[in-house]
């Protein structure tokens, strides 16, 4: 009989509805094969679809993944707010997001609650070198979940001057007294028709609205008074490139698109719930970006 001792076996996933499109799988499910036998582990990561309708949906959803043993799940949307209630400790920036996107299931069964979407916006920025954010004045659009994440990572990278604008300017307005009042940052909300003056000097521009995304018009604005050493970022994914950023790249700007963010928020996740912090490889990239031909 041979005595070989089996590798421990974890089980993650996304839950969200809908949850088909989803690239983490792909992006967990590559870094469990690559660290895997090396560090001693085997796992999965799998879609975890559970619909918003049923108003006790998501609370068994989380105790079954509990009782099933699994190490945690990503959530996506409409169940980063919605499951708050169901976490036990809250990581702090969790809490000033009031929202999660990765669960932790510790081996006592208490549930922690993470959120590393601003920190996944941060390091794709970083990442193609724009690392100085106290410089410079930063313009954001939208006012919504992704936004805030993108208003708070930015602040807490060291980012002095932002100011913000979306289409309903009360939700501008309502962001920027809610982060000087609990976060102590200052954000200057713009009124919406002024945003196209809004960017002059800008040394970085965030779309964070849901303008370009794939099915919905592009966003309308005008770059003229954009500085041409200005990055030009977009939190969307699909398409890669949104009309605003082909309007960028036309005018000269470097630009990002939102899957760096996406790869970059998968890193703490995998590390919270297999152990290793994973590298964003050539290969990885080239296997997430392949899933858009
Ligand atoms: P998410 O969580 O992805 O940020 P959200 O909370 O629904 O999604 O926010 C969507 C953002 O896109 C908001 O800033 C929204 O502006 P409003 O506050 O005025 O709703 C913005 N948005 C949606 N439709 C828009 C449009 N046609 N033009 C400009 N901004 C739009």
């Amino acid at each position: 009989m041979t005595n070989s001792i089996k590798p421990a076996y974890k089980v993650a996933g996304i839950m969200g509805w809908p949850v088909g499109q989803s690239r983490s799988p792909l992006i967990h499910n590559y870094w469990i094969a690559k660290y895997g036998p090396e560090f001693g582990f085997s796992g999965d990561y799998i879609r975890l679809p559970v619909k918003p309708e049923d108003p006790n949906g998501l609370k068994a959803a989380i105790a079954g993944m509990r009782a099933m043993g699994f190490a945690g799940c990503n959530l996506t949307m409409p169940h980063k707010t919605a499951a708050l209630p169901f976490v036990d400790h809250l990581d702090p920036m969790a809490k000033r997001m009031g929202a999660v996107n990765t669960l932790v299931f510790a081996d006592d069964g208490s549930i922690s609650g993470f959120n590393n979407d601003g920190f996944g916006y941060v390091e794709s920025l970083r990442e193609v070198g724009y690392t100085d954010f106290a410089k410079g004045s930063i313009a954001v659009l939208g006012a919504g979940g992704a936004a805030r994440a993108v208003l708070l990572a930015l602040a807490d990278a060291g980012a002095k001057e932002i100011r913000l604008a979306n289409r309903t300017d009360a939700n501008a307005q309502a962001v920027a007294q809610k982060f000087a009042d609990e976060f102590g940052v200052s954000v200057k909300a713009v009124p919406w028709a002024n945003r196209c003056q809004f960017l002059e000097g800008a040394s970085l521009l965030v779309n964070a609205t849901s303008q370009g995304m794939y099915g919905q018009p592009a966003l309308d604005i005008n770059l003229d008074a954009l500085p041409v050493s200005a990055l030009v970022s977009d939190v969307i994914y699909v398409p890669l490139e949104t009309p605003l950023l082909a309007a960028a790249k036309a005018r000269g700007h470097q630009t990002v698109n939102g899957l760096g963010m996406l790869l970059n928020q998968a890193r703490p996740a995998f590390k919270a719930w297999f152990g290793v912090m994973p590298e964003i490889t050539p290969e990885l990239r080239a296997k997430a970006l392949a899933t858009f031909n």
